[in-house]
């Protein structure tokens, strides 16, 4: 069954955000530590990456490390720590070749000084591709990106650039880190769990959302493709009524 020709070209989401979850698991189920996990999760990005290129969507945002996520074994965040610098090295070239730019969001300065220095060689390199945005979420989480966008607007105020009367959405989107890229129509969440932990909470207010039981190493463009075909089959209403949306 050939998934990619089911899909309706014209109305791809223009950005897709993904929480990569259940490494951990699909490392166990093999016997093997969690960094393993990780580790295949990086094909999965890879293939995802690429398919997602090449159908034309424009962004996509991976859940790559949460605040959270500093909670985890010393060794476990090293380990990924070291990946995400090992894959972004290593995959610069190919996202040159694919004419696909680099982006983060997160508390990034927070990130140890070996990663941000990938990281923003990485940024740098690709920073003229047009492609499609590869936004990384890195020492990411909402609460954290929202009270730092009402941080920024309180001292736009005290510095008397902006009154309060004027603060509206738009105000607002400007002081996220995703400012500039059109919210996520379409949320996937691999590995059968069924939340959003603290990820994008603005931006999703009309996303549809995707809940997969694939293990994220697993996840692949057939999966990809099944979770686009889904939600081009469902009807978006953003608060109006079906005969509404019809017209
Ligand atoms: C969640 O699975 C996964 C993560 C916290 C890390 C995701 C990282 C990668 C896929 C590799 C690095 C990616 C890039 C882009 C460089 P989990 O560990 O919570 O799995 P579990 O719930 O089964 O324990």
């Amino acid at each position: 069954m050939d998934l990619k020709s089911k899909i309706n070209l014209e109305s791809l989401p223009k950005h897709i955000a993904i929480i990569m979850d259940g490494n951990g698991r699909w490392a166990k189920k093999h016997g093997k530590p969690r960094v393993f996990g990780h580790r295949n999760g990086v094909k999965a990005v890879r293939d995802t990456t690429e398919a997602a290129a090449e159908l034309g969507v424009e962004n996509i945002t991976l859940y790559a490390f949460s605040t959270e996520n500093w909670n985890r074994p010393l060794l476990e965040v090293n380990a990924l720590m070291a990946l995400l610098v090992e894959t972004i090295r290593g995959e610069i070239s190919t996202l040159n070749k694919n004419n696909i730019r680099l982006k983060a969001i997160g508390d990034l300065k927070k990130l140890p000084p070996r990663s941000y220095k990938a990281l923003m060689e990485g940024i740098e390199s690709t920073k003229n591709n047009t492609r499609m945005n590869l936004i990384l979420a890195l020492n990411y989480s909402a609460r954290w990106e929202i009270m730092n966008a009402v941080q920024n607007i309180a001292q736009k105020i005290e510095d008397k650039q902006l009154i309060s009367a004027n603060i509206d959405e738009k105000t607002f989107e400007n002081e996220l880190s995703t400012s500039g890229i059109p919210d996520p129509e379409l949320l996937i969440r691999t590995s059968g769990e069924s939340r959003i932990s603290n990820f994008l909470l603005w931006q999703i207010a009309y996303s549809e959302l995707y809940f997969t039981p694939i293990l994220w190493p697993e996840f692949r463009r057939d999966h990809l493709y099944e979770a686009i075909i889904d939600f081009q089959n469902r009807e978006r209403r953003f608060g109006k009524t079906s005969e509404q949306v019809a017209k």
